[in-house]
């Protein structure tokens, strides 16, 4: 490695079994390209009006047989309680021509109006899927794991819809979106301080 590259890094002392300062941590993670979800959920009982999404990277396929996915999500998401409380989940993997939507289930507007763009389905637990979506997983959750400010929820996948359609998959990386070239350019040049996102 040339001796200009600069580095960061945080190396414990002898016998010290001290934790990495949280946001070095956050800034190494922004180096972990993610694949780009949204999760939706139901409240029970409620049809439409108690759909509920967010836009999500924390997301792996735990075991093929039995056919399990875990995902993180933040005890102070809107979305969460539904999970909570309905235990029904769906998982839609984003093209890139979701973009808009991944904004959208981001923060970008509020959680009720976020459905009212894109084309969604009911699955079969009452999950809304993405018409749009690379691959649709209709999930419950069997396995509710706490872990500090997130719920990790491992899902048993009941049913999926794999689309027929072309498409790159959308990637977050280092604060931006990997297809979005204008907001991609100038992430080389931001500050150390300046998050996306605090997932
Ligand atoms: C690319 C990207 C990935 C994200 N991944 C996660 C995630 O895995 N888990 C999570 O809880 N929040 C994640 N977030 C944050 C949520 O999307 C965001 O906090 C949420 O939609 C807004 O909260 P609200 O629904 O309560 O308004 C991510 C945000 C972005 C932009």
């Amino acid at each position: 490695m040339p001796a200009s590259v600069k580095t960061k890094e945080f190396v414990p002392q002898d016998g010290q079994q001290t934790l990495i300062p949280p946001d070095l941590f956050k800034q190494g993670m922004r180096r972990l390209a993610g694949a780009c979800t949204i999760i939706t959920s139901i409240a029970p009982g409620q049809g439409r009006e108690g759909w509920a999404g967010l836009t999500a990277t924390a997301v792996t396929s735990v075991t093929a047989d039995p056919p399990k996915i875990l995902v993180c999500i933040n005890r102070s998401v809107w979305a969460h309680r539904m999970i909570t409380r309905s235990r029904v989940l769906g998982v839609n993997v984003l093209a890139d021509d979701c973009l808009h939507l991944a904004n959208r289930f981001a923060g970008g507007c509020k959680p009720e109006e976020r459905f009212e763009e894109g084309v969604w389905l009911t699955s079969t637990s009452g999950a809304p899927l993405l018409a749009d979506a690379l691959v649709s997983l209709d999930c419950i959750v069997s396995e509710h794991v706490e872990a500090s400010t997130h719920d990790i929820f491992i899902c048993d996948v009941l049913g999926m819809i794999q689309r027929e359609r072309k498409g790159n998959p959308l990637i977050y990386f280092d604060g931006a979106y990997l297809c979005d070239a204008e907001a991609l350019e100038p992430v080389a040049n931001k500050g150390e301080n300046d998050e996306h996102r605090s997932k």
